[in-house]
């Protein structure tokens, strides 16, 4: 389905109340194990300034910040309401030397060399261009920066596969419709049925590595995680 740049603003917009609870609940707990992966491939460590590019709630900026100590982190998001939850927390941690911005993730308001790492989570499925997102991530990470990203993806082995198909495809747009109350968004889809069908033509990891060796990433590679139903992808500049 064509996702209009408002279309997915809108969703987010939706959804941003309840969306840490349901990421949790969907992933049966196991997220935080995947975030710490993505963090251990960032090489992020104390002093280092770092961006989470479409950072929703903040979650990961948040593990980044616990990383970077008095290091700067910036998290990203288009979404108004879901950065509002983000700024939310952000006051009731009381930490500072956290920004959360609006922007897109396609034409980042950063300077070219800027970061120790840039990461991105769930959020490739959702932008227009994956290949600019990634090649925005790698402009704004310093040489030999991290550029790490996390996304759902379908399980290689055939059982977990069907498994997933049925847990993804039909559980979660049920569960998610006790938050969206399946309502239209703009005349389209509901959000978590469009959450869902946003993996249908999304790239494998094979293509997606390939999208960061275009954007002069070296050493990438990546890791499934969750039985393969997610998959973390990584390269340095
Ligand atoms: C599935 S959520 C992931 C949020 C967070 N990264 C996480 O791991 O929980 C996708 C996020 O990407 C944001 N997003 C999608 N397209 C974007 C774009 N072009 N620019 C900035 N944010 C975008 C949405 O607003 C949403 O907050």
């Amino acid at each position: 389905m064509e996702h209009k740049k408002e279309y997915v603003q809108e969703c987010f917009n939706t959804i941003a109340g309840e969306y840490d609870h349901m990421n949790n609940l969907m992933t049966w707990g196991m997220l935080k194990g995947w975030q710490k992966l993505v963090m251990s491939k960032t090489n992020l460590k104390n002093g280092d300034s770092a961006l989470d590019v479409c950072c929703g709630t903040g979650e990961m900026a948040f593990q980044m910040k616990d990383i970077v100590g008095e290091g700067k982190v910036f998290g990203l998001d288009f979404s108004e309401n879901m950065l509002k939850v983000a700024n939310e927390k952000l006051a009731q941690s009381g930490k500072t030397g956290m920004e959360f911005v609006q922007g897109d993730a396609m034409n980042l308001p950063f300077a070219d060399n800027t970061f120790a790492a840039a990461t991105n989570g769930f959020a490739l499925r959702n932008v227009l261009d994956i290949p600019k997102t990634i090649s925005e991530m790698a402009r704004v990470v310093k040489e030999g920066g991290m550029v790490v990203c996390i996304d759902v993806s379908r399980p290689k082995n055939p059982i977990f596969r069907a498994f997933f198909n049925v847990y993804y495809f039909k559980f979660v747009p049920f569960l998610g419709h006790l938050v969206d109350k399946n309502k239209n968004i703009a005349g389209k889809i509901p959000a978590y049925t469009w959450l869902a069908e946003s993996l249908r033509n999304f790239p494998n990891q094979d293509t997606i590595k390939s999208y960061f060796e275009a954007a002069g990433l070296k050493d990438c590679d990546y890791k499934g995680v969750g039985f393969g139903a997610a998959t973390v992808y990584w390269g340095r500049k």
